[in-house]
């Protein structure tokens, strides 16, 4: 914080924004200038003496202060620098002279939708001291122990507080540690400084605390809106054009040849309004995903017996992660949240619809998919009650026989009648909501595999054939990626089965629709496809990959018959292929290591998944090592992101075009139809025809990344730090924070 509050305010206030005189006054405003707002806190209050007396005016925390030990600092004033400060949990929040310890008190007790931080504070008063621990004692006491001194958690939300005896010119902290600081400095009129006069205090205290403070720019981007500067990057009222540099290795015979190429990006800027249609809206990821969508557009909180919980959007790419951008000017990394990185669609912002072959109402399917605290569900329930699924194509063969009873809402007549019913129903939604665009995504249950046969479905023309001549051997899933491909909105596939037959992906690319999948990739994939490029790249030979799974919700039910296990299995075996062929020191061509996948229906352990897995490597000189991991899921609340980012993903990739500079006529170009920029998110991602999979998660997350930096004309963030390995860089940076902690207080002194 104290960066950005340093850089706001010196600038605008000039050099006398120290010089306030805080004794004759009946008004305190606190205004902090920040890189993009103002905040503002007001305390009225003419009675100077009620510094001393409680402060009457202000609601203070009947918890907070022994009246005897109040705080010269309004608690109200802590609270609002705390606010601003805009803490994650976890976060260590630190005043470096805290006096009776306002600042770390307040902040430990900060009521949700505060994050829980950890409070630090620290004075060199023997009164201060004193008073400070005083205040902590009562509000131990008050709080019933669930305060600690000492970084232990107490029951349900606890307050975790270290106070400590310190001087502010040379604390006893790690370099770096500090997530926010705050300090309500001493002010030269009221104190009276051992040290000597108050500006070399400043000085010495602030260097401090800037070796202390973790790289605070992280912060100061959190909510800030960034553009690139660059001769390269134009943006208009529409659009954002990035000249980009593609820099690639191609490999001939024993020679490696550095190779540049130029394209040009273009962006659509304006995020389209945008609906999202899911097939088995009612199953356990459909509902949860709706909910999900309302609690955070609601900002719903509730409670649970592990104490209050807040609607967000954990576990999704987009949403809950960064990026690193680059460096600030001090050498400090800058992290912006990836949804930043361009303007993208918002899921809070999505219409939602969809089918299910089940006709129960989202507010009733959701109590029963069993997923969501009961606390949110009863909030929830009145707006789900009013969300009706639309009939949906059911063909029994394709499922498992198990799930007929739940068929009571489906469509009839020939598979083109239904095709087309599916045609009108996203025409229908599109325009009663008045939708720019419509995304369609299958999270109904794993059918089994579809035949591919030729003249049946092997391209376009014979599968729109197949479909009016009633062929047998089309999944409703089939049917579902051609309604939507005729209506030109791309489709998504969440499960594993083969919906993308070759007539599938032939009639994406004749009509320049994109499809991705199959299968989300949410618990024991994803963990292997980082778990087994770890141990191949660190040059380690796993020679047995044993994963069980037992599940208790619809999905484990339907998984049960062995035709769409054969499904899920498939899915999920070919994982490591592609990181076990990038090592043939470990591996001979035609080398494998074992590889089984059992699940297991389990209906009491619902959606909370068990995957157990068993990896055994060959180590050095013939050892072997043994990984054992026992990972419980929570299905839906890990797949539920998923579905958001793929459908933030797949829109932003619809304003995405590319041009190759001195080749062709000039056009842009879109991706290919199968989009397998997805690939992090899916378990067995589906890339264009002859093109090769990626199955390793980090580097399907900086495929994603490094697209959207090349529409922003930045290179790829290549982890080098050079700037912080060399002496001379390392001594350049280090002279930038002197001079920028030197100048204000250089001046000073000399007046
Ligand atoms: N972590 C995960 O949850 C996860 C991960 C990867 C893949 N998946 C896949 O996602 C799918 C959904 O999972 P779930 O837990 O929500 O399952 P679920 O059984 O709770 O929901 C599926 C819904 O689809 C409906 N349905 C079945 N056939 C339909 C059809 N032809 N048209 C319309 N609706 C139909 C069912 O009535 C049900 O409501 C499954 O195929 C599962 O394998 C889930």
């Amino acid at each position: 914080m104290l960066p950005a509050l340093g850089d706001g305010a010196s600038a605008r206030l000039g050099e006398d924004f120290l010089t306030v005189d805080l004794l004759n006054f009946d008004l305190e405003i606190v205004a902090i200038v920040l890189h993009q707002h103002v905040h503002f806190g007001l305390v009225l209050d003419g009675a100077r003496s009620t510094f001393k007396s409680g402060m009457p005016s202000e609601r203070v925390p009947p918890i907070l202060f022994k009246d005897q030990v109040t705080a010269s600092l309004r608690p109200s004033t802590a609270h609002l620098f705390l606010a601003m400060c805009n803490p994650c949990v976890g976060d260590v929040v630190c005043d470096f002279m805290a006096g009776v310890g306002t600042v770390p008190l307040v902040a430990a007790i900060a009521p949700p939708p505060s994050p829980q931080t950890f409070s630090l504070g620290g004075d060199q008063s023997d009164e201060a001291w004193i008073n400070m621990q005083q205040n902590f004692d009562f509000l131990r006491e008050k709080m019933h122990g669930c305060v600690d001194n000492g970084c232990t958690q107490g029951k349900g939300r606890s307050a975790v507080v270290g106070l400590a005896r310190w001087d502010s010119r040379r604390l006893p902290l790690r370099d770096g540690i500090v997530d926010v600081g705050i300090v309500d400095l001493p002010f030269g009129k009221r104190h009276k400084h051992k040290g000597g006069p108050m500006l070399h205090l400043y000085e010495r205290a602030f260097r401090e605390m800037a070796r202390d403070s973790k790289n605070m720019a992280s912060l100061k981007y959190k909510d800030a809106a960034f553009t690139v500067e660059s001769p390269d990057v134009t943006y208009t009222g529409d659009e954002i054009l990035a000249k980009y540099t593609y820099e690639t290795v191609v490999i001939e015979g024993t020679k490696a040849i550095p190779t540049k190429t130029l394209f040009t990006f273009k962006t659509k800027r304006h995020v389209p309004k945008t609906g999202l249609m899911l097939v088995g809206w009612g199953g356990n990821n459909g509902t949860t995903t709706t909910a999900g969508i309302l609690a955070n557009r609601m900002k719903l909180s509730w409670r649970t017996k592990e104490g209050e919980r807040h609607a967000n959007y954990f576990g999704s790419l987009t949403q809950a992660s960064t990026v690193r951008l680059g460096n600030d000017k001090f050498g400090n990394s800058v992290y912006v949240p990836f949804h930043r990185l361009l303007p993208m669609l918002h899921p809070n912002d999505l219409v939602i619809g969809g089918w299910d072959i089940s006709k129960q109402d989202l507010g009733d399917a959701m109590r029963r998919a069993q997923v969501l605290d009961a606390g949110l569900q009863d909030q929830l329930y009145p707006h789900m009650k009013a969300l009706q699924p639309l009939p949906s194509i059911y063909f029994p063969d394709f499922i498992a026989a198990n799930q007929a009873d739940r068929a009571d809402n489906v469509l009839t007549g020939s598979k083109q009648e239904q095709l087309d019913a599916v045609r009108a129903h996203i025409r229908d939604f599109k325009a009663s909501h008045s939708l720019d665009k419509v995304i369609i995504l299958w999270t109904a249950n794993t059918e089994r595999f579809a035949a591919v046969e030729e003249g049946n479905n092997d391209t376009a023309e014979n599968l729109l054939a197949a479909i009016e001549r009633e062929e047998e051997e089309l999944s409703p899933s089939t049917l579902f990626a051609v309604a939507s491909i005729l209506e030109g909105c791309s489709y998504i596939n969440g499960s594993p089965q083969n919906t993308f037959v070759p007539g599938v992906i032939d009639l994406a690319q004749q009509r320049g629709v994109y499809v991705g999948g199959d299968d989300f990739k949410s618990g024991q994939t994803k963990m292997k496809s980082v778990l087994v490029d770890f141990l191949v790249s660190a040059g380690i030979k796993p020679t047995s990959i044993v994963s069980y799974n037992h599940l208790g919700n619809n999905d484990g039910k339907n998984l049960s018959a062995p035709q769409t296990f054969r499904s899920k299995e498939i899915s999920k075996s070919n994982v490591v292929d592609d990181m076990v062929a990038s090592n043939r020191l470990l591996y001979a061509e035609d080398e494998h290591p074992d590889h089984v996948v059992v699940i297991k229906y389990v209906p009491c352990v619902g959606d909370s998944k068990r995957a157990m897995d068993e990896y055994t490597s060959e180590i050095f000189m013939g050892g072997t090592n043994t990984i054992v991991m026992h990972n419980t899921c929570e299905d839906s609340l890990l797949a539920t992101p998923l579905i958001y980012d793929l459908v933030v993903l797949t829109e932003m990739a619809e304003r995405i075009t590319v041009r190759r500079e001195g080749e062709g006529d000039g056009t842009f170009e879109s991706f290919a139809s199968v989009l397998s920029l997805l690939s992090y998110l899916i378990k067995a991602p589906l890339v264009p025809p002859g093109t090769p999979v990626v199955n390793a998660l980090f580097a399907q997350r900086q495929c994603i990344v490094n697209i959207f930096r090349a529409c922003l004309g930045l290179p790829p963030d290549n982890n080098m730090l050079l700037e912080h390995k060399l002496v001379s860089s390392i001594e350049a940076l280090k002279q930038v924070r002197e001079a920028a902690l030197d100048g204000p207080f250089r001046k000073r002194m000399k007046n």
